[in-house]
């Protein structure tokens, strides 16, 4: 069977390089992009549509137009985003999900991915190694949202049988497009000030630890779970997923390896109170049995990446 793929939210930080990657392994017309905005980038490397992923009607459109068979939902307000829209957030996290779960119990596709988060994880969890099960108490819409939605994903595969696999990704960094709204998002700007400026402020303070990945091992282990044979999921509510975990003060020590001169400043804002909610490493066994998760990117790898291709890109 040729899988025909359905992206929702495909214009986001980590949509964006799925949908390439995708296209890369599927072919560019068998991966459909959608976002409730327009994105040059997807538009022109393949077939793209508007799509509101709160209408499960719009979204059965587009399944049945383009004979979908899996759907990756990215499609989210994200953490710190998430506090000032707190109705918005916990109804577009919802629906979106309870609208491709239900495509799935129907049949009409047979694999849905869904990423959750280390928000789903809360203040009386355990700070480090936290294991895949432990306390999860999280006191943000956005990790009520992605522990809610974990449970609904076991929900839907214990009781219909539907293949659905989650990540608890960490904080996500890239270059290739700009974060949405995250608590993690300092990781990102730090390295574009860097260039820029020689200097940043981070809105995170000193000593903040939090879980943290690039890019390209994000979308490989999204990749690789995708791939794995179902029986070897044995985790259908979402897999604990580690790289790395780092400090503001880390990552501007890192920087001052490539920039000598670089400096940092703390001023931290409403996202530290989120940020000291969230665990600072992570115990990710499960991935690494079930179905041989390994991350690549070290701290030092990251900046020298993250240095050269936005310098690159400046150039342009
Ligand atoms: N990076 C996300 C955020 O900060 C965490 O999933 O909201």
């Amino acid at each position: 069977m040729t899988e025909k793929i359905l992206i929702i939210g495909a214009g986001g930080q980590i949509g964006t390089e799925l949908t390439l990657a995708l296209r890369d392994i599927y072919g560019d017309t068998n991966v459909v992009a959608t976002d409730i905005r327009e994105s040059a980038v997807l538009a022109e490397s393949g077939p793209f549509e508007i799509l509101d992923a709160m209408s499960a009607d719009a979204i059965h459109r587009v399944v049945s137009k383009y004979k979908i068979t899996q759907v990756y939902l990215l499609a989210a307000m994200l953490s710190a985003t998430a506090e000032k829209n707190i109705e918005l957030g916990w109804r577009l996290n919802m629906k979106s999900l309870a609208n491709v779960l239900e495509l799935a119990r129907e049949k009409i596709i047979h694999k849905v991915y869904w990423p959750s988060s280390i928000a789903a994880f809360g203040p009386n969890t355990p700070k480090e190694g936290v294991d895949q099960y432990t306390i999860m108490d999280p006191n943000t819409v956005y990790g009520i949202s992605k522990l809610s939605g974990e449970l609904w994903c076991r929900y839907y595969h214990d009781r219909f049988g539907v293949d659905v696999r989650s990540l608890r990704y960490p904080g996500i960094i890239s270059w290739k497009s700009q974060p949405g709204g995250g608590t993690t998002d300092y990781a990102i700007h730090i390295y574009h000030e860097a260039l820029e400026n020689g200097a940043y402020e981070s809105f995170l303070d000193k000593g903040t630890r939090l879980p943290m990945m690039y890019m390209p091992d994000a979308i490989r282990a999204t990749l690789e779970l995708m791939e794995a044979p179902s029986d070897q999921i044995t985790i259908r509510s979402s897999y604990n997923l580690g790289a790395i975990s780092f400090a503001p003060e880390d990552i501007a020590a890192s920087i001052q390896k490539f920039i000598p001169n670089f400096e940092i400043s703390y001023n931290p804002d409403f996202r530290q109170a989120i940020a000291d909610s969230w665990p600072s490493s992570i115990d990710d066994s499960g991935a690494r049995e079930d179905w041989g998760w390994n991350h690549q990117f070290d701290l030092d790898d990251i900046t020298d990446d993250m240095l050269s291709n936005i310098r690159k890109m400046k150039r342009k």
